[in-house]
């Protein structure tokens, strides 16, 4: 049996729909370690360094850290990285069926590289709406993201400033 889990993302910033997604994680596995991952695909507003901060900065604020540990993967691939760490289990968040779309194919991919199965929590339905896309472009548009994420990510965006 699983006592280690690993939740893995990009986390470009993380949001408090991320922390729920943690929080009750932890409802289910005893350790839990957030990977913040270099994804190819997008291009990031805040460097992997400055991702890795924030979540361990919110985490902190929640005294989370400890039960949760938190690391980064620049290259290679999420299921060796995890097996290395002694996981057998990811933990992916879902809003709506347009995540589990994209989660889908990677699960069963991931499954088929190491034996690596994914577990997936629904998001709070008072969650449904947050995004890390939307949350950049309200903050760039200097809106308000109070709502949306953790006060190191607010202190992450007025340093980008
Ligand atoms: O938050 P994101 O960007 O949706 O997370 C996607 C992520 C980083 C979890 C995914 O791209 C990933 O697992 N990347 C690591 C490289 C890898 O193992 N690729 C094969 C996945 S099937």
């Amino acid at each position: 049996m699983s006592k280690l889990a690993v939740y893995p993302g990009s986390f470009d910033p993380i949001t408090l729909g991320h922390l729920d997604i943690i929080e009750r994680a932890l409802e289910v596995f005893e350790q839990l370690e957030v990977v913040v991952v270099h994804n190819p695909t997008k291009k990031p507003f805040f460097t992997l360094a400055e991702r890795v901060q924030m979540v361990t900065d919110s985490l902190i604020e929640r005294n989370l850290l400890g039960r949760v540990t938190v690391s980064s993967l620049e290259t290679g691939l999420l299921t060796d990285y995890a097996q290395k760490l002694g996981a057998k289990v990811l933990i992916k968040g879902f809003r709506t069926g347009v995540d589990i779309e994209y989660e889908l194919p990677m699960a069963r991919v991931n499954r088929d590289l190491n034996g690596i199965e994914t577990v997936f929590l629904p998001s709070d339905p008072a969650n449904t709406h947050i995004s890390s896309s939307l949350v950049k472009q309200v903050a760039e548009l200097g809106g308000e993201i109070v709502k949306y994420v953790p006060a190191a990510v607010i202190r992450g965006f007025k340093a980008k400033a």
